[in-house]
């Protein structure tokens, strides 16, 4: 069994979702015998932002699949015809952008160290992300509409956020982390996707020790299976 662990925080060794991913991670090593682990930290090594070139790679597997049909079909032939991107950069882009989805496909289960930024994800992690929406890959069109080709994976998250945004709280319609990460991940099929929560960590020492000793009591009962 595979796993792959992502950190996305650019607050190096006093960042709360690193610890808890780290955690998280020694927890499944502990109970899962043999598990092979990868790990990729999107601050040190950062995977391209979406780009032409990994858009026309996108578009080319899609018309290869025979996926895209009238008009847009038109587009991508002559955008095709007109020639690929094909300098030395762009080929490394599209390459790390197809490194980064082989190693989640490759993974069983997927750790990932996600704090709140501006009221969403890192933009580190939505790169990330970006690599993984990959038609006939992770998903597909079918006539009865878009199909998660990755539901036989797991996905933990290691949430950490300066307020509170779980209902009641009032801001929780501000939540564009946690609700965004549910949506992506269950868009590709995976429906086995669990949060661990640090909430409120800005909100003075108090609770910060409150909210690491509470998600840390979680991952220490996290199953395996
Ligand atoms: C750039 C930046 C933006 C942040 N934006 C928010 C925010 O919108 N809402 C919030 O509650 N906390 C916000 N915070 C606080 C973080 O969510 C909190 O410090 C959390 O612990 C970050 O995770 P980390 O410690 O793993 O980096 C922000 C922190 C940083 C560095």
């Amino acid at each position: 069994m595979k796993l792959l662990h992502i950190d996305s925080s650019i607050s190096g060794a006093e960042s709360v979702s690193r610890q808890l991913s780290a955690s998280i991670v020694i927890r499944f090593k502990d109970t899962l015998p043999g598990l092979g682990v990868s790990y990729r930290d999107l601050v040190a090594d950062p995977v391209p932002h979406q780009s032409p070139a990994t858009r026309f790679a996108k578009l080319k597997s899609l018309y290869e699949a025979g996926a895209l049909d009238g008009k847009i079909g038109e587009v991508v032939a002559a955008a095709m015809r007109g020639g690929a991107p094909v300098d030395a950069s762009a080929q490394d882009e599209v390459a790390a952008t197809n490194v980064a989805l082989d190693e989640f496909l490759a993974a069983d289960i997927v750790v990932i160290g996600a704090p709140m930024y501006n009221f969403g994800i890192p933009s580190q992690l939505k790169a990330w992300i970006d690599c993984l929406a990959a038609p006939g890959k992770t998903f597909s069109y079918t006539a009865t509409g878009v199909e998660g080709l990755a539901g036989s994976k797991r996905v933990i998250v290691a949430s950490s956020r300066g307020g509170f945004y779980s209902a009641p709280s009032p801001m929780a319609f501000m939540d564009h982390q946690e609700t965004f990460l549910t949506s992506f991940f269950g868009f590709i099929g995976v429906t086995d996707i669990t949060f661990v929560r640090a909430e409120g960590v800005n909100q003075g020492p108090e609770q910060r020790q409150r909210a690491l000793e509470s998600a840390l009591a979680e991952i220490a009962v996290l199953k395996a299976a």
